[in-house]
């Protein structure tokens, strides 16, 4: 008896002593200054005199995962949703590349279909290197060609012309044909191939992208949950060369079109983000009143409904008529955005902060916990150390007329 009371007493000082330590610990930790980044961002004050948001970047901050209900593999069967990709053959490791990242931060514990896009047959290495990236089901799909075609009302000469005098102007990429059929296709074409009609949701992935952190829930039931359209990571002004004429087309089809008695801006839209001449007025100016503005569309997780819709495939022929996908460079990225920010609400835009993202030279880098540092992806990371492409983020922008969310 004494010797178990004996046992006890040890038993009781052992505790007495982790339990003062512990407190003492706990102690320090709670004395300990507690970073100004901790909890969530303060509302967004946009800066003066620069379009930076170094120190007041909403990254910075220790935020947390989003608020509702989010669910978890296994816990609910897969949304309509594929993971997408337009890519070429001589593409495939840096698709591979992608698709290895995707798959250890979010797919391997999901298992969404993956569907790939090619204007031409895929070829067996192709196949073979992708099959081997992921245990989710894979489909190889041909674009049709009537989808791709260059539209016989664009005149090759004036194609030719235009070709060379945006290449005069330093426009990227304008004398490649590919890539101008490539923007149109990812503008107004893609939501209508015919092994997408099944799907609703789609994650656009390019070659060569990397993922970093963990995505532990599943991004399309929170899209469908809280009847958002379009998610994105990072948003950049373009070249006001490329889309000179643009925004006076848009106009032009606003002024035309009479879909019934719904107005056709949003009552709620972002239309702000679109106009704002608050960092680069110049932008604003040569680009004929469009800030240029837009959510860059290697990344997109959206609904592809949106982009079927009479009212977007209306604005989608209405700029593809004007030519200006071949004689300027209209980008996918500004066409998907300025619809975006014209004809949904605001609150149907979603900024996955959450996801860890790059796709060179920009990065989206969030704080994921209290060490915030995850290798190469710390927190507020934009650019790959180029400090002149700093100026090219326009989130401020976004986030001045549409909020953090
Ligand atoms: C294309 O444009 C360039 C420069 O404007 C010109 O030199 C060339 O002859 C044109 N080619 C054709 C096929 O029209
Ligand atoms: C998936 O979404 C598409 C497009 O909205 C729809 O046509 C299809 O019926 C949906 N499939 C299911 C199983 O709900
Ligand atoms: C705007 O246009 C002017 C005149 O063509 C040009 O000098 C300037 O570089 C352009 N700036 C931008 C940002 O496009």
């Amino acid at each position: 008896m004494r010797l178990l009371h004996g046992k006890i007493s040890t038993r009781i000082l052992y505790l007495f002593t982790f339990v003062s330590i512990s407190s003492l610990l706990s102690l320090a930790f709670l004395t300990r200054p507690r970073s100004k980044y901790d909890g969530p961002p303060p509302p967004f004050q946009r800066p003066t005199g620069t379009n930076s948001l170094k120190g007041i970047d909403p990254l910075l901050y220790n935020s947390g995962p989003p608020s509702g209900r989010l669910w978890y593999p296994q816990e609910r069967a897969l949304a309509n949703a594929t993971l997408l990709a337009l890519v070429r053959n001589s593409e495939a490791d840096a698709m591979v590349q992608s698709m290895l990242d995707l798959e250890r931060i979010f797919n391997l514990k999901f298992n969404y279909p993956w569907t790939f896009l090619n204007n031409v047959p895929f070829d067996e290495e192709f196949k073979r290197k992708t099959r081997a990236a992921t245990k989710a089901e894979i489909s190889y799909e041909l674009i049709p060609p009537e989808h791709w075609a260059v539209p016989s009302h664009i005149d090759p000469q004036v194609l030719n012309a235009s070709m060379h005098r945006l290449e005069d102007l330093g426009v990227q990429y304008s004398t490649a044909l590919s890539y101008h059929q490539m923007c149109r296709y990812n503008s107004g074409m893609f939501p209508f191939h015919p092994a997408l009609l099944k799907y609703k949701y789609y994650w656009r992935v390019e070659p060569n992208v990397h993922f970093y952190c963990d995505l532990p829930y599943d991004p399309f039931h929170f899209l469908a949950d809280r009847d958002l359209i379009y998610g994105f990571v990072i948003a950049l002004y373009d070249a006001p060369a490329s889309v000179a004429s643009l925004w006076p087309e848009v106009l032009r089809f606003l002024a035309s079109y009479t879909p019934g008695k719904a107005p056709l801006i949003n009552p709620n839209a972002a239309v702000g983000f679109l106009t704002d001449s608050h960092y680069r007025p110049l932008h604003t100016l040569n680009a004929s009143g469009y800030s240029t503005c837009h959510f860059w569309s290697n990344f997109e997780i959206g609904d592809m409904d949106f982009f079927r819709s009479p009212l977007y495939q209306a604005y989608f022929r209405h700029l593809d008529q004007s030519g200006g996908f071949f004689y300027e460079r209209w980008g996918d990225a500004p066409v998907h955005s300025i619809a975006l920010s014209l004809f949904a609400d605001k609150k149907g835009i979603h900024w996955f902060r959450d996801i860890a993202y790059e796709h060179i030279p920009y990065f989206n880098c969030p704080r994921v916990d209290s060490s915030g540092a995850e290798g190469r992806c710390q927190a507020g990371r934009f650019t790959n150390g180029d400090k002149t492409l700093e100026e090219e983020d326009c989130r401020a922008n976004w986030f001045h007329y549409a909020g953090i969310g």
